[in-house]
């Protein structure tokens, strides 16, 4: 593979020395990271963005999930984008899935040679999801900068960290706060299954079959047309997360919740839960944001900064990757 817009390596990595290393370890995130060291990156993303949108409305949506599975393993440092056998992105959850990798590509070459060495893979990674979030018409938050790129992936994390559709809502919660996020942001974060889309293989076990009966939490005449979708045995054919309005941004996810349109077990499962504590603080989180969409549309952004900030390698700590796929 040819890496020709990473200018020469060498460039890159003295400028990255020089530019780079005031900052100390702990640093926080700010919103004004690059206003003085590439003010430009705002518009280079929007525009990426943008355009692949504008080819694939539903790569906002990819874009945002590419962010979150970042975010979950060894904290947000681009360490999903990394290549290689041993990479985050051949994880199960991630593999024949997580989508945007080119997307990301774009941008980092743009930035490379507009300014080398200072943005991060990972800060790219954030932005762009903020504007998938945007111009799916979602809400605007002001996306912290800052992050510094791991130099490794961890694949074992990933296969642990990452939540599965099929457990349980309670050890969805826990990995969630494994990484210091809460019950409410589970609740908040998943209204981003409000754009996107899944495949068949990740909720056929709410359908009937050899070995399962249909779910009683999945509203009968959207199983018999998901029974149809998936019948033959394409586990890679895929339909939309929020049926009512597949590709915007709103409160319909949680709306149809509350008439078990919800798609994956995980989904429906922050409604129609057992009555434990948890059940019944998921379940008014539900309604509230099926009703309120703007306290929605708040709290998101308030959650994706949330989940933003975890983690971040700062400072001096990891580096500014001259291609997002391999380590410099
Ligand atoms: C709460 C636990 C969560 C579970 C179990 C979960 C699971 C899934 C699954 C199984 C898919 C479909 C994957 C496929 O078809 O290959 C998916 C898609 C998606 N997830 Fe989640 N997810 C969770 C939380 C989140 C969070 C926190 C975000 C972002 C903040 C998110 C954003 C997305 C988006 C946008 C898509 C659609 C991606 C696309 O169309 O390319 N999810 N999720
Ligand atoms: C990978 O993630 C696990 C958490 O699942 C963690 O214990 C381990 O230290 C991580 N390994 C590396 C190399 O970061
Ligand atoms: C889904 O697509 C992937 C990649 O193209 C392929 O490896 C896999 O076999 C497909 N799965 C099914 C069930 O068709």
């Amino acid at each position: 593979m040819e890496y020709s817009h990473c200018r020469l390596l060498l460039v890159c990595s003295v400028l990255a020395l020089c530019l780079c290393n005031q900052g100390a370890r702990g640093d926080e995130l700010t919103s004004d990271f690059y206003d003085y060291k590439c003010p430009g990156v705002y518009t280079v993303v929007q525009q990426h963005v943008f355009s692949a949108m504008r080819d694939e409305l539903r790569m906002g949506a990819s874009l945002l999930r590419l962010h979150f599975h970042d975010c979950f393993v060894n904290g947000c440092d681009g360490s999903i984008l990394l290549d290689g056998d041993e990479g985050e992105k051949f994880a199960r959850p991630n593999q024949n899935s997580v989508r945007g990798y080119e997307v990301i590509d774009a941008i980092k070459a743009d930035l490379e040679s507009m300014c080398p060495g200072v943005v991060s893979c990972a800060d790219v990674v954030a932005l762009a999801a903020g504007y998938g979030v945007l111009f799916s018409g979602g809400p605007y938050y002001d996306v912290l900068l800052g992050r510094r790129d791991g130099l490794v992936a961890n694949q074992s994390g990933a296969e642990k960290g990452l939540p599965s559709p099929f457990e349980p809502i309670s050890s969805i919660v826990q990995k969630f706060s494994d990484v210091g996020l809460d019950t409410t942001d589970v609740v908040v974060l998943s209204g981003a299954h409000t754009i996107g889309r899944a495949r068949c293989g990740l909720f056929s076990n709410r359908l009937t079959s050899t070995t399962s009966s249909a779910d009683p939490t999945l509203d009968s005449t959207m199983a018999a047309n998901l029974q149809s979708l998936c019948a033959g045995g394409d586990g890679n054919q895929t339909t939309a997360l929020d049926i009512s309005s597949a590709d915007a941004f709103d409160k319909h996810y949680y709306q149809n919740l509350l008439t078990k349109k919800g798609l994956l077990s995980s989904d429906q499962g922050l409604f129609s839960g057992d009555e434990d504590v948890v059940a019944s603080t998921t379940k008014a989180l539900v309604q509230k944001y099926s009703d309120d969409g703007e306290q929605f549309f708040s709290d998101f952004g308030a959650s994706m900064v949330k989940m933003g900030s975890i983690r971040p390698l700062t400072g001096s700590e990891g580096e500014i990757r001259c291609n997002c796929r391999v380590a410099n």
